[in-house]
C-alpha cells in the first residue's frame, strides 16, 4: 500500500477521541465525610464517629491469572512519585503521593509493594496504621473513607528495589547494574519500585520525578517538564496526562544520550519526540529512530489518531533486559530495534496502552494486534501479504513456534503462558480471520472504531467480539471466535 499525504486508512470518519483528563484538583474530602455523619446524626444512626462501617478493600481484584495484583475498594486517579536512586549503592528512597477514590466504605485498603521498607503512611495528611503480608501493604487510616470520597495517601520508603522473576522464567521489576537501572513493569514488574494498584484495570495519571547522581541520566513515561541541578545531583521531573496502566510504567537510569525533536503532521499536530539512546548503541538505534515520522505517519493511517502527547523510544545497552517492552509514550528495547519491533511496540500504544486489557486473560488483544501489525507492515512494504503470513504460520507455525496450537488466545492455560506464541501469533490469525470475512475496508473500520471507542479505557475479549459484531451486522462470526479464538487445538484448514 502506498500512502499518499497523512490520511487516516478511513472506511468512515472517526470520532475526535475524548480530550486527556487533566489531572483533577481535589475537593475538600473532609467536607464529605462530616455532611455524611451529620446526616447518619440525623437519622440517629449510632455508628458515626468512631464506629465501623466500612470494610477493608480486597487484597486482589480476582485477575484469573494474577488473583494478588491490584486491590479492590479504591480507584487510584493519579500517582506522584518522588524518587532517589544512586547506582553506586542500588540503593532507591521514595515518597509515592496517591489521589484515589474510595469506591465503597474503607476501613482499611491494600497496596501492592514488593520488598522496599516503608518508613510512614499517611491518609489526608494524618499517620495512618500499615503492615505487610506478602506484596500487600494494608493501610488502615485514622478515619474511615466514605464511598466515593477521594483521599490523598502518601507513603515514604526506601530501600534496593527487586528484580522479579515472572511464573514464565523472564525478568521484571527493577534491572539494576553499576552503572544504572531499568524498570519494567509487566505483568508485575512495578509494585518492585512503587506502592500501587498494580493491576491494569486502574489506570492513572502520573508525574515521577527521578534525583541520581550528576551525569546520569533519568528517563521516564511522559513529558519532561524540569530538569535542575544542585548539589551534584540532577532531578529529572515527567509528567504524564494520558491514563497509563502501572505495568507499562517505566524508568530508566543510566548514561543515556536523550534527545528532544518534533514529529508533526500528526492526527493531534506536533508532537515531541523523547529518545534516550545507550552510547554503545548510536549508530544502529540512531538510523532506526530516524524513521519515527513515517512509522507514526503509518501507524495514524492505519490505526487512527495516536493517542498521547508525546512519543520515542528508550535502548537500553544489550542484555540489561532480554525483551522489548512498550512502555508508554516510549518502549524500552535491548538494544537497536529492527524495523518490525519498532513498528509491534508502537501499534502497542493503541492495543494495549490506550486501549488496555480488563484482565490478565486479555492479553491476546494487546499482543494479537501488535503481531498483526507487523504482518501489515511487511504486506506495506514489499514483503509478504498478511495472507502469506496466515498461511505460512498454518502450515509450518509449529517449526519456530511448537506451542502454537496448545492453547486458544482468549484462555491461556496460566500465568506462565501469558506471552507463548497462542496469544500472539494465533492473536493475530483471529484479525486476519476477521478481516478475511469482513473485507479491507470494514477491518480497517472495526481497527480504528474499536481503539477509538475504548480510547484511554479498558476492555476485554467480550468487548471485543461484540464490537466486531456491531459493525459487521451483516456476517457471522460464531466459528471464527468457537474455532480461532476459544476452540482447543488446530482449527480445521480455513
Ligand atoms: N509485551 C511485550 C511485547 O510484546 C513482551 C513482554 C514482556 C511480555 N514481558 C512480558 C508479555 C510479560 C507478557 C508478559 O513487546
Ligand atoms: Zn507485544
Amino acid at each position: 500500500m502506498f500512502l499518499t499525504g497523512r490520511t487516516v486508512r478511513a472506511a468512515r470518519a472517526l470520532p475526535a477521541g475524548p480530550t486527556p483528563p487533566a489531572v483533577r484538583t481535589l475537593p475538600a474530602t473532609r467536607t464529605f465525610r462530616a455532611v455524611g455523619c451529620a446526616v447518619l446524626a440525623a437519622l440517629a444512626l449510632a455508628a458515626c464517629g468512631g464506629g465501623v462501617q466500612g470494610t477493608p478493600g480486597g487484597s486482589g481484584v480476582r485477575d484469573p491469572y494474577f488473583p494478588k495484583a491490584g486491590n479492590d475498594g479504591y480507584d487510584v486517579t493519579h500517582y506522584a512519585l518522588d524518587l532517589a536512586y544512586d547506582p553506586a549503592d542500588r540503593h532507591l528512597t521514595g515518597t509515592a503521593e496517591i489521589t484515589a477514590r474510595a469506591v465503597q466504605d474503607l476501613s482499611a485498603f491494600d497496596l501492592d509493594l514488593k520488598g522496599m521498607d516503608v518508613e510512614r503512611v499517611t491518609v489526608e495528611g494524618e499517620r495512618a496504621r500499615w503492615s505487610r503480608s506478602g506484596q500487600e501493604l494494608v493501610v488502615r487510616p485514622g478515619d474511615e473513607l466514605d464511598r466515593g470520597e477521594t483521599f490523598r495517601l502518601t507513603v515514604r520508603y526506601s530501600g534496593t528495589p527487586q528484580t522479579i522473576t515472572d511464573p514464565d522464567g523472564s525478568e521484571e521489576g527493577w534491572l539494576a547494574g553499576d552503572d544504572g537501572a531499568l524498570a519494567l513493569g509487566e505483568p508485575t514488574g512495578s509494585m518492585a519500585w512503587f506502592p500501587g494498584n498494580h493491576h491494569p484495570s486502574d489506570k492513572a495519571s502520573y508525574d515521577i520525578a527521578v534525583t541520581v547522581p550528576e551525569g546520569l541520566q533519568a528517563v521516564s513515561n511522559g513529558e519532561l517538564t524540569n530538569r535542575t541541578t544542585s548539589d551534584r545531583r540532577t532531578t529529572f521531573r515527567w509528567h504524564t496526562a494520558e491514563p497509563m496502566a502501572s505495568y507499562v510504567a517505566t524508568l530508566a537510569i543510566g548514561d543515556y544520550d536523550i534527545r528532544r525533536s518534533t514529529v508533526t503532521g500528526t492526527a493531534a499536530g506536533e508532537l515531541p519526540v523523547y529518545t534516550a539512546v545507550a552510547p554503545s548503541q548510536d549508530g544502529p538505534a540512531r538510523a532506526v529512530l530516524a524513521r519515527i515520522p513515517e512509522f507514526m505517519e503509518w501507524a495514524e493511517y492505519n490505526f487512527g489518531p495516536y493517542p498521547f502527547s508525546s512519543t520515542g523510544a528508550i535502548v537500553a545497552r544489550p542484555n540489561v533486559s532480554d525483551y522489548a517492552l512498550e512502555t508508554q509514550n516510549r518502549p524500552v528495547f535491548p538494544g537497536a530495534p529492527g524495523t518490525e519491533l519498532f513498528v509491534h511496540e508502537l501499534a502497542h500504544q493503541w492495543f494495549g496502552n490506550s486501549v488496555t486489557p480488563k484482565s490478565w486473560r486479555d492479553m491476546w488483544l494487546n499482543e494479537g494486534f501488535a503481531t498483526y501489525a507487523e504482518w501489515l507492515w511487511r504486506e506495506d512494504h514489499d514483503g509478504d501479504s498478511a495472507q502469506e503470513t496466515f498461511d505460512a504460520l498454518y502450515d509450518h507455525g509449529e517449526d519456530e513456534h511448537k506451542d502454537l496450537w496448545s492453547f486458544p488466545p482468549a484462555k491461556p492455560t496460566s500465568a506462565a503462558h501469558i506471552s507463548d506464541s497462542p496469544v500472539y501469533q494465533r492473536g493475530a490469525m483471529v484479525l486476519h480471520k476477521i478481516r478475511q470475512t469482513v473485507g479491507d475496508d470494514t477491518f480497517y473500520a472495526i481497527v480504528q472504531g474499536w481503539a477509538a471507542d475504548h480510547r484511554h479505557g479498558n476492555a476485554d475479549t467480550d468487548d471485543f467480539t461484540a464490537y466486531v459484531e456491531e459493525t459487521a451486522p451483516g456476517e457471522d462470526f460464531t466459528g471464527i471466535w468457537e474455532d480461532w479464538l476459544y476452540g482447543e487445538g488446530k482449527p480445521d484448514r480455513p
